[in-house]
């Protein structure tokens, strides 16, 4: 086995079927920028300690840079033999080649040193000195996962500004709003709007904690009880752009909890998404009729011409799925697993990929879909004119008359049953009927349950009362401008 990076005690051969099984560069190939920027870093800091000289980690350097480069040449030359443009494709054509162009690399760690070797010959093997591989995957996938991060955070606040500004535009038209998916008070469609808005705050605040949270680096950690040379470990996390480094190197060979951090945000995140793409799966059928789909983001049927489907949300909706499974896949991956490193978690790696990817295609859809959406005004105005979604604020008409509020909820319920069995909402009914119920309904009873009227009696802070939702528009307006 002399092209393994640890044959020296081994006296067979490994089985060929195992070491194929084993490998992780098939997927950690992605892993390569991550991988060079932690091993310039490194070499930076051994060089400081003096195992390199100045002219060796200037070849160093030089050379990792070529190495991060390959892809880039793959690209150049897939598309120059195949005329390909198409990106997708391309990535995993780069991706085929890049892992078919190394059989031999086991893994990330060891395709940089195989290519380095190309580039400088035997100086490339003084680069592992005082380091370990459990640091540098450790390292790297913070690395990813740090990205991973910003691009999320990115893609969310371009997506809750397509929510605003479609509740900017739609500042004056109501809606239903449900409870029990059954037809509750009139809201403000800016309103639901900004429930989204503020699901999706917390979404960043949440990735921004586990961004702060894991932003330490494990380099200088070893294998597990700190590196072999009395390195400066300020020199990597400088150069990685790091807050400090890890303060103990068990626990940074063998955390992952900043891979779960960002998993879990990820399903919450993928719940909200869910919620927000059923909402509007079902408010786009003809039984609703309140949204109209975009042609741009629908899809027609094979066999029904009359068809648009809403793929958009139902595949959001499905995504989220998987992000919750992977989430769990990572949990259960790490339970009950002793410390220090154990092979099991570059199990975790392909989990954090899909993620990552997962996000990064939901969010490269959602805010223009968001943007073209279309709200069909008067269907969602006469739903949340018609039955009786005026019922709360006709009991509070009745508590300013002195009524107590259970009483005065009889004596609507009452005239609800009343206005049912006639079919006519409450403001239909005559003040004597009304007063069948109760003497303190009066001639100002029909102006306090106008649409208007219903709305503006949620007169509170986070209430859909028309002033109230300008306002709530305004500082969220205020609040995304200055992310
Ligand atoms: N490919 C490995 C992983 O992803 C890198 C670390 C390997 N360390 C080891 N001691 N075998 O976890």
């Amino acid at each position: 086995n002399p092209s393994k990076m640890w044959s020296g005690r081994f006296r067979e051969p490994l089985d060929r079927t195992f070491e194929q099984w084993q490998r992780s560069f098939p997927f950690d190939w992605r892993l390569l920028p991550q991988e060079v920027a932690a091993s310039k870093a490194h070499a930076r800091a051994i060089a400081a300690a003096g195992i390199l000289t100045p002219e060796e980690l200037e070849q160093t350097l030089t050379a990792l840079d070529a190495v991060a480069q390959r892809p880039t040449n793959w690209a150049h030359r897939i598309s120059v033999t195949s005329g390909q443009v198409d990106y997708e494709t391309s990535n995993a054509q780069i991706a085929a080649a890049i892992v078919a162009s190394a059989p031999q690399a086991e893994d990330i760690h060891h395709y940089v040193e195989l290519e380095l070797t190309k580039e400088i010959g035997a100086l490339a093997l003084k680069l592992h000195t005082g380091r370990s591989r459990n640091e540098q995957i450790a390292t790297d996938m913070r690395l990813f996962v740090r990205d991973a991060i910003d691009h999320c955070l990115r893609g969310l606040e371009s997506w809750a500004e397509a929510l605003l500004t479609q509740a900017e535009a739609n500042a004056e038209a109501v809606m239903p709003g449900y409870t029990h998916l059954q037809r509750a008070e009139p809201v403000l469609i800016a309103h639901w709007l900004l429930a989204y808005v503020s699901m999706i705050e917390r979404d960043l605040s949440r990735l921004a904690d586990a961004r702060a949270r894991m932003n330490f680096c494990p380099l200088g950690s070893g294998a597990i009880a700190g590196a072999t040379l009395a390195l400066d470990r300020t020199i990597a996390t400088k150069a990685l752009d790091f807050t400090a480094p890890t303060p103990n190197s068990i626990d940074a060979t063998s955390d992952r909890d900043f891979m779960l951090d960002f998993a879990q945000a990820a399903s919450t995140l993928g719940l909200h998404i869910s919620r927000f793409a059923e909402e509007i799966t079902l408010y786009a059928t003809a039984e609703f009729n309140f949204v109209e789909l975009p042609e741009a983001f629908s899809t027609g049927s094979s066999a029904m011409p009359q068809k648009k489907n809403p793929d958009l949300t139902e595949l959001a909706r499905g995504k989220s799925a998987r992000l919750l499974g992977s989430a769990t896949a990572l949990s259960t991956l790490i339970k009950g697993l002793p410390l220090a490193y154990n092979k099991d978690l570059q199990e975790g790696q392909e989990q954090i990929f899909d993620i990552a990817d997962t996000l990064a295609g939901l969010l490269s859809v959602l805010p223009n879909f968001t943007r073209a959406l279309k709200f069909r005004d008067a269907s969602m105005k006469a739903a949340a004119t018609t039955g009786y979604l005026n019922a709360m604020a006709a009991a509070t008409y009745l508590t300013h008359k002195g009524v107590p509020f259970r009483k005065a909820h009889e004596k609507v319920g009452n005239a609800v049953r009343f206005g049912l069995e006639s079919n006519r909402e409450l403001n239909e009914l005559t003040l004597a009927e009304l007063n069948q119920f109760g003497p303190e309904f009066g001639e100002d009873f029909y102006e306090s349950i106008t649409l208007e009227a219903t709305l503006d009696c949620h007169d509170v802070t986070g209430g859909t009362a028309r002033h109230q939702v300008k306002q709530a528009l305004a500082e969220a307006r205020k609040r995304l401008t200055a992310l």
